[in-house]
């Protein structure tokens, strides 16, 4: 993981104080606000958080996705390194770069999939459309490729299935496709965003094995977006969590999960069924739930937001925002509570 204030080398994506704004009627919501994160090559991270808390727009500003009506504001960086080893600040470059990075070495997979295809066009013309596009095949060509890509996600008469339209597929069979439209350039970074919350379990654990089988025969990196923990602990390499558009802890996903440090890591990590426990607490008898609810966006208490659901908060923590503090050289937390670089001790 890398330090939010230190450029990683050798990292595909460094974000760096990636802030996004929108202006409204009844004031500026920030919904991301100086989040900083590294994904490395053939790496999982994983950005989790509660609804609201700023995962889908973070995805949506990194591949500037963000509807133009609501006229963001968006400030930061957040440079990629492409197949070639070239660095392009994903923010800066032009709208001609972009397009040719997105759905080629840059890919997504939406939380929503009937928004992302097509319903008058057959799954297999969208998957070639885009091979077309960025690979320059021709027609018969392109199709073939998707054939083999429907047939790489585990499409059951994948040659059949090829002339059908999304809305004939069941859900996890559309997010499968999805899959294949997002692998078919053989991106470098796939952005997934909540891949498998609308899935039951069975096809929500089919799906991440194959994506976890995907990326260990491409090395691509994964920006894995997801409110559930438990996920991560499988799927993930590095844990980046957001609480109300700021980044409240981040580590590599073991420590994570062997000793929390933020209050609010705790408390998502006692809602997992079967895990429930904060550390120096006995196990809660009944499914431990974090009380209250996100603040709104638009009126953020003045110190840390989680002070108003926190059960551990100092008098302090209402006076200000704490800073993000480097625990160890890859572990950063944002409470009072944690100390610089004291091996893990806390104020008493
Ligand atoms: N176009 C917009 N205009 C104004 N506010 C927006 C816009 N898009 C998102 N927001 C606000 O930004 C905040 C973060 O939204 P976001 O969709 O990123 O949450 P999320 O973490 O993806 O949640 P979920 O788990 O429900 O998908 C929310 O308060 C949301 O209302
Ligand atoms: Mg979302």
């Amino acid at each position: 993981m890398t330090n939010a204030n230190t450029t990683s080398q050798s990292a595909r994506l460094t974000v760096t104080n990636l802030s996004t704004s929108f202006p409204t009627e009844d004031g500026l919501i920030r919904s991301v606000a100086d989040v900083s994160f590294a994904i490395q090559p053939g790496k999982t991270t994983a950005l989790v958080g509660e609804s609201g808390s700023g995962k889908s727009v973070t995805s949506l500003t990194l591949m500037r996705l963000l509807p133009k009506t609501a006229n963001a504001q968006v400030s930061g960086s957040a440079c990629f390194v492409t197949r070639e080893g070239k660095t392009l600040d994903l923010l800066q470059i032009g709208e001609p770069a972009m397009r040719s990075l997105r759905g080629n070495q840059l890919s997504m997979i939406f939380q929503e999939p009937m928004t992302s295809l097509n319903p008058v066009f057959t799954i297999g013309e969208q998957i070639a459309e885009s091979v077309r596009l960025h690979k320059g095949l021709d027609r018969k060509a392109a199709l073939a490729h998707a054939l083999r890509m429907l047939e790489l996600v585990e499409i059951p008469a994948a040659a059949q299935r090829i002339h059908e339209y999304p809305h004939q597929l069941s859900g996890g069979m559309r997010q499968r496709v999805m899959i294949a439209l997002a692998m078919a350039c053989d991106p470098t970074l796939l952005i997934a965003d909540e891949p498998t919350t609308a899935l039951d379990v069975t096809i929500q654990a089919q799906i991440l094995e194959l994506m976890r089988r995907l990326q260990a025969e491409t090395g691509m990196s994964i920006l894995f977006i997801t409110h559930n923990l438990g996920v991560v602990a499988h799927h993930a390499d590095d844990v980046v969590v957001l609480y109300s558009g700021r980044v409240v802890e981040q580590a590599p996903v073991r420590p994570l999960f062997a000793q929390p440090e933020h209050p609010y890591t705790q408390g998502l990590l006692a809602c997992l069924p079967g895990k429930a426990r904060v550390p120096g607490q006995p196990k809660p008898k009944r499914l431990f739930a974090i009380r209250g609810q996100v603040s709104s966006p638009l009126a953020p208490p003045p110190g840390c937001a989680f002070e108003p659901r926190c059960d551990q908060a100092l008098a302090s923590c209402k006076d200000a925002m704490p800073p993000l503090i480097d625990i160890r050289q890859d572990r950063q937390a944002r409470c009072v509570r944690v100390q610089p670089d004291a091996q893990l001790a806390r104020v008493a």
